[in-house]
């Protein structure tokens, strides 16, 4: 015998797990759209191509869609909670004021819906007071690639990813509160220069802008609360003083692109401990390729795979990190970033230069780079004592 579930324990428990959110369509017999709101959809088979849902025994929904001979999943989108909740209600009417097309077996397909999945009946079995029923996929397609909307204890929510959460944080309103105290130093350092110049803090996963002075060339220079997720080799003025355990969670951001990479990430860290700054050669197709990644990946809401195509573009800046400074030599650059040394529990600083002129001598960037180490010291003084 098996032992007796306490049903409250039972949806408490299971609530606990998160599920999409998805429409099952039909044409039923009498010819009207019929509809249902799921959970419980899910992949089955590849080969055939197999999907699952999982209706209760008590549907009145589910009674009319199995009159149609075809059905389509249509997966909805976080901003579809509306439709979601008229379309899990018990009414004849809820397709009223819906706006749908037929698919190629006839079943609705939702406008606005992320994808939709059009099936036959394969199978439907009673489970408990739940049916499975098996579709077998005849047509499907992405309409719309954004995030979808997901379904947590009852409410309704979206996908943010962990580990490049991107919230307010008391962090980072420290920083921009101490960041503020050094304004002075950094605009004179950036009207010195002719450049731009921003102070830089690590949150989290991300490098973020809290100052900005931009007295540079640059068409587009770095806006106040410009954030980009640190991945590798970027963010190594954040890890001058680092743990191994904190470099390795760094090493691990890259894309799994081999250890020839992942050593050269290493050895440019290396580097930047020991002079305390960074520079990035400029290297225009690859710079703007990065851009590119990053403005994909802010529009999409940081979807992951935008997130992966930032991680592949910002590892491939690997060979621009860190030029050996050779004298007489002339350098394109496009930033250089210098640690600023900040207390115990401050987090990690940086002052970045950039839109600086194009072919220029060795000497020079010694000598910005003297001047850029001499504000971040400074700063990180001031911003130490007005801590207190
Ligand atoms: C997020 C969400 C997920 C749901 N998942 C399921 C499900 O997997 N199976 C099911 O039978 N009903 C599910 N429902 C309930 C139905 O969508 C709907 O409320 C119910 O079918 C309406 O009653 P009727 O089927 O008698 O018309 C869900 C409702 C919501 C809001």
């Amino acid at each position: 015998m098996v032992k007796a579930v306490d049903p409250a324990l039972f949806r408490e428990t299971l609530g606990h797990y998160p599920t999409g959110v998805a429409v099952v369509t039909a044409v039923a017999e009498d010819g009207r759209p019929a509809g249902m709101v799921v959970g419980t959809f899910s992949s089955v088979s590849l080969d055939p191509p197999m999907v699952a849902f999982f209706p209760s025994v008590n549907s009145g929904s589910f009674r009319h869609l199995r009159t149609a001979s075809a059905f389509c999943v249509n997966v909805l989108a976080a901003d579809q909670e509306p439709l979601c909740r008229r379309m899990a209600t018990g009414g004849a009417d809820k397709f009223d004021g819906v706006r749908w097309r037929p698919g190629p077996l006839g079943s609705p397909v939702l406008e606005d819906a992320v994808s939709w999945i059009e099936c036959t009946y394969e199978d439907i079995r009673e489970a408990g007071d739940h049916f499975v029923v098996l579709g077998l996929v005849h047509e499907l397609a992405v309409q719309r690639p954004t995030l979808p909307l997901l379904f947590f204890q009852g409410g309704y929510g979206r996908f943010s990813p962990g580990s490049l959460i991107a919230t307010p944080d008391p962090d980072l309103i420290q920083a921009a509160q101490l960041a503020e105290t050094v304004r002075s130093l950094v605009e004179d350092l950036g009207t010195e220069l002719a450049m731009d110049c921003g102070v830089l803090v690590k949150i989290r996963g991300d490098a973020v802008q809290v100052l900005a002075a931009n007295r540079g060339s640059a068409a587009e220079p770095f806006p106040l609360g410009h954030r980009q997720p640190i991945v590798p080799p970027l963010g190594a003025a954040f890890l001058v003083d680092s743990t191994p355990a904190e470099v390795e969670e760094w090493l691990g951001r890259a894309p799994d692109d081999g250890h020839d990479r992942r050593d050269l990430h290493r050895a440019r860290l290396d580097q930047v401990r020991e002079c305390g700054y960074s520079l990035l050669a400029a290297e225009p197709r690859l710079l703007q390729h990065q851009q590119e990644a990053l403005s994909a990946f802010e529009l999409s809401d940081r979807l992951p795979r935008t997130e992966r195509a930032v991680r592949q573009a910002t590892s491939e800046l690997a060979e621009l990190f860190c030029p050996d400074l050779l004298p007489g030599e002339l350098y394109d650059l496009a930033s250089i970033v210098a640690a600023v040394p900040t207390g115990a529990g401050m987090p990690p600083m940086a002052i970045r230069i950039s839109g600086m002129p194009a072919a220029v001598p060795a000497e020079r960037i010694e000598s910005w780079v003297g001047r850029l180490k001499q504000t971040a010291a400074a700063a990180g003084a001031a911003m130490t004592g007005a801590r207190g």
